[in-house]
């Protein structure tokens, strides 16, 4: 499941009380692990679906936070040609991080779980928590973007490093 491409969320299905569930365990399955995002596939779904949500951090978190947000069929249309090296985890890979190079914008379209359609500019930490979640949606996992595995970690080790678990 984890390696295939996920199959589009039809439009007539959105609102129908099956995804609206699925929604729903996917924040709780999002929540109770910390993670900041989720992909459908990572729950056994292979459908084009995320959610994401950036709680609040402490006052020195330059991370700003993203409210529960539903993402159906969600596409990158265009991202900045810059990229930045961050550290990644994955909630179908616990405690490991590895540094990987994502672009530092991109611009996002998707429908909500109402069927309205955004474009949303995402930048920086939050560009990369949705580069990550639809690569899932195309069966890449962040290992295969890493430049050099040597920077992959335990959480203990990474923790130890960078004495934060900011991250996912
Ligand atoms: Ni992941």
């Amino acid at each position: 499941m984890l390696r295939r491409a996920a199959s589009n969320i039809a439009p007539s299905s959105i609102g129908d009380p099956h995804l609206m569930e699925l929604i729903r365990q996917m924040f709780y399955t999002m929540r109770r692990k910390g993670g900041v995002g989720l992909a459908a596939p990572q729950v056994g779904f292979s459908l084009r679906l995320v959610v994401v949500e950036v709680k609040a951090q402490s006052s020195k978190s330059k991370i700003a936070p993203i409210p529960p947000t539903v993402l159906i069929n969600p596409e990158i249309l265009s991202s900045s040609e810059e990229r930045v090296n961050g550290y990644e985890g994955c909630l179908s890979f616990p405690n490991v991080r590895g540094a990987v190079r994502r672009y530092r914008n991109s611009k996002v379209k998707y429908l909500d779980q109402f069927g309205k359609e955004h474009v949303v500019e995402f930048e920086g930490f939050h560009a990369r928590v949705l580069q990550h979640e639809i690569d899932h949606l195309d069966g890449v996992l962040y290992t295969e973007r890493m430049d050099d595995l040597e920077s992959l970690m335990t959480l203990n080790e990474f923790e130890k490093q960078f004495g934060s678990r900011v991250s996912k």
